[in-house]
């Protein structure tokens, strides 16, 4: 019989695993489905990545699950992500708590509706004592939107007298950013063949190794984690320094 190959096999997972969850509109056109059934597919790999990578080991999961650009796309397929985001908030909470994963949703919320804003507020309280995963949701975020609002907080702070200029650095700037506490993604993953940041993570993505899958994101689930995993372990992190 093949030896069974477990994660307890594999070297340490990386600490901060973020994915680009793209390809659900293709996933449902090529079964000549609406969107909004990619979409529902896509929230169901959701669930399944959770538990993976909360088994496998790593720390911090961060799902680009709204960006402040899809406030652009036809106002149906917004309330349907909308739907489906609450619904997630609303069922997946106490099984998330159950495996002790921590909820933190990063992003601009005073652009979400107040109902959502009270459910991740009641979802981030309930969960914020878990240790095993702390899965950061990405919801309207921009990563320039997020390094302007810093440089507003900064400003403000200068102009009021609590800091000089020069007192400013990546410290200050990454206090105030959504992910203030959280180290920087080691890795980031995007699937369906595009091959492109988007707008996610620019500051805290800075040494990111990326790996780009062909899945479309309702196909993704534990193998193709473990595989973009794989490849982050074949790469040589050197930070900008020699070899
Ligand atoms: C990209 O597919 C995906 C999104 C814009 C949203 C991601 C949303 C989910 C996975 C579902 C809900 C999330 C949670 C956390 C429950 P696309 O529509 O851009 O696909 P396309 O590029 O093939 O058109």
């Amino acid at each position: 019989m093949e030896p069974m190959l477990s994660t307890a096999d594999l070297p340490p997972p990386p600490v901060h695993v973020a994915i680009i969850m793209d390809g659900n509109g293709r996933w449902a056109k090529a079964r000549g489905l609406p969107r909004t059934a990619g979409h529902k597919r896509g929230a169901e790999a959701v669930r399944r990545t959770v538990e993976a990578a909360r088994e496998m080991g790593v720390s911090y999961l961060t799902l680009y699950a709204f960006s402040s650009e899809n406030w652009k796309r036809p106002a149906g397929e917004v309330t349907d992500l909308m739907g489906l985001l609450r619904l997630y908030l609303r069922n997946e909470v106490n099984n998330l708590h159950k495996n002790g994963i921590r909820l933190k949703v990063i992003g601009d919320r005073n652009r979400l509706g107040a109902d959502i804003v009270r459910l991740i507020e009641d979802s981030e309280a309930k969960t914020a004592g878990n240790t095993a995963l702390t899965l950061l949701l990405a919801l309207s975020y921009g990563g320039r939107q997020e390094i302007v609002e810093a440089a507003r907080s900064l400003a403000r702070d200068v102009a009021e007298g609590r800091i000089s200029p020069d007192s400013i650095d990546e410290e200050s700037i990454n206090a105030r950013l959504t992910t203030a506490g959280v180290p920087d993604p080691d890795l980031i993953i995007r699937t369906s063949g595009e091959q492109r940041i988007s707008n996610f993570l620019l500051w805290q993505g800075a040494y990111a190794e990326l790996v780009f899958q062909d899945t479309l994101w309702p196909d993704f689930g534990r193998n193709e984690l473990e595989a973009a995993i794989r490849d982050f372990h074949g790469r040589d992190r050197r930070f900008g320094t020699a070899r």
